[in-house]
């Protein structure tokens, strides 16, 4: 991963949703999240978040990426300024499966975030992120996913349908996810889900752990 920090204002992209939503986050992970602790986010896109969440998270120090380089401007312009956000680093989650190296990460992680990546990408990115948090949390660390899913027991949304329909004819590899699908992938490498908070605008933040080690029986 390549750090980057930009000091100038006019490469900040901008993001509604992510203004919308950020205090309603920030209000879950201040109730999820313990006092303190180190955080990777993966796909921090504008870096909206990041700088929300470390000015909320006095504890935390925060370490934002994205696979865009121009992602990476924007965040840094975003953060300018804020002592617990760390430069922005260079961070695609496929290249990272494909090449151990290029996931190298300055540490272990109390909490790994990532909000809105695995409908705008391939599939194959929710992989790639399980193993990576699979690598880097902590013991006790807990993984966070943030956005709109399909799940079989609860009615989608025709917003989300319509979203949904709006991605695949932009990208046929895009697409909102099957929660049973993500949860599978996440216990392929160990991971559960502790809790399933519904959020604003038929979103919702997943919380991950990793599971208790099974205790095989003595005969
Ligand atoms: C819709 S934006 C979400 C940004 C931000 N997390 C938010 O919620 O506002 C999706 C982001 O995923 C990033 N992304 C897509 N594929 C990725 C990959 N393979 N690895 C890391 N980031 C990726 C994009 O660069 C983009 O910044």
């Amino acid at each position: 991963m390549n750090s980057h920090r930009s000091s100038q204002p006019n490469v900040r992209l901008h993001s509604p949703a992510a203004e919308r939503n950020q205090a309603q986050i920030l209000a879950e992970l201040r109730r999820v999240l313990p006092r303190k602790g180190l955080a990777l986010e993966i796909a921090s896109g504008t870096g909206q978040h990041a700088a929300h969440f470390a000015v909320g998270l006095h504890g935390w120090h925060w370490q934002p990426t994205d696979a865009e380089p121009q992602a990476l401007a924007s965040i840094d312009a975003w953060c300018g300024g804020l002592t617990n956000v760390r430069p922005a680093l260079h961070l695609d989650v496929l290249a990272a499966a494909r090449d151990a190296s290029q996931g190298n990460m300055p540490a272990p992680f109390d909490a790994i975030y990532c909000a809105n990546m695995l409908h705008i990408s391939p599939w194959d990115t929710c992989a790639a992120l399980m193993r990576l948090a699979a690598q880097h949390l902590t013991a006790s660390g807990v993984l966070l996913l943030y956005g709109p899913y399909l799940e079989d027991t609860v009615p989608t949304a025709p917003s989300n349908l319509a979203f949904d329909a709006d991605l695949r004819a932009r990208d046929a590899a895009w697409g909102l996810r099957r929660l049973a699908d993500v949860l599978q992938q996440a216990q392929a490498v160990g991971l559960q889900i502790r809790e399933r908070v519904p959020m604003p605008a038929n979103n919702l933040l997943l919380v991950l752990e990793r599971a208790a080690p099974s205790v095989e029986k003595a005969t």
